[in-house]
């Protein structure tokens, strides 16, 4: 998928199937966030695969708890790493995600300590993962489309030139 079409035809999901995410899928997502450059390339984190009670206890520490129980993968980033590093991190995953016809969410953390336990360090993020529980079509618009649907503010807002 064009980079520009995955990125503006990505919405955060919340729905899975049930289907399970194969585990070449899973791995390349995974590798998607190994892949992420950092800050002084330390990739300060571990990529925890949380399934099983673990994930129905992790989904307690959340906001959203059924966001994390109904997914098909979930996958929290933990260690030291900074807010921007764990963000490209995330996004990467989820966007290698998406090009694979997996959609996702982050959530919120609710109950840090309990999530750290849980996790065997600290969370910086949990990742939602599933195939879509309603069919995604990215290639039935395009990607101008896709950003003019968005719901997001318009560059006009966000954008100022200094010079
Ligand atoms: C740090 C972070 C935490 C989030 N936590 C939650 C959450 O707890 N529950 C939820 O449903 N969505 C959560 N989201 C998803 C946001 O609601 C979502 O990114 C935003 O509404 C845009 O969604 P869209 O891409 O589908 O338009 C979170 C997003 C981020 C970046």
């Amino acid at each position: 998928m064009d980079p520009y079409l995955a990125i503006a035809s990505k919405r955060d999901e919340r729905a899975y199937a049930e289907t399970p995410v194969p585990t070449e899928v899973r791995d390349r997502i995974l590798d998607a966030g190994r892949l992420t450059g950092s800050s002084k390339n330390r990739q300060r984190w571990e990529f925890v695969v949380i399934s099983g009670p673990a994930r129905d206890r992790l989904a307690e520490a959340v906001y959203a708890p059924e966001n994390v129980g109904s997914a098909a993968l979930v996958v929290a980033i933990v260690g030291e790493a900074g807010a921007f590093d764990t963000g490209r991190c995330a996004q990467n995953m989820m966007l290698g995600a998406w090009g694979d016809g997996v959609v996702s969410c982050p959530n919120g953390i609710r109950d840090a300590d309990a999530a750290a336990e849980i996790c065997g360090g600290e969370v910086r993020a949990i990742l939602s993962f599933g195939y879509p529980a309603r069919p995604r079509d990215p290639a039935s618009r395009s990607a101008e489309e896709w950003s003019a649907r968005a719901n997001r503010k318009p560059l006009s807002e966000l954008v100022r030139e200094v010079g």
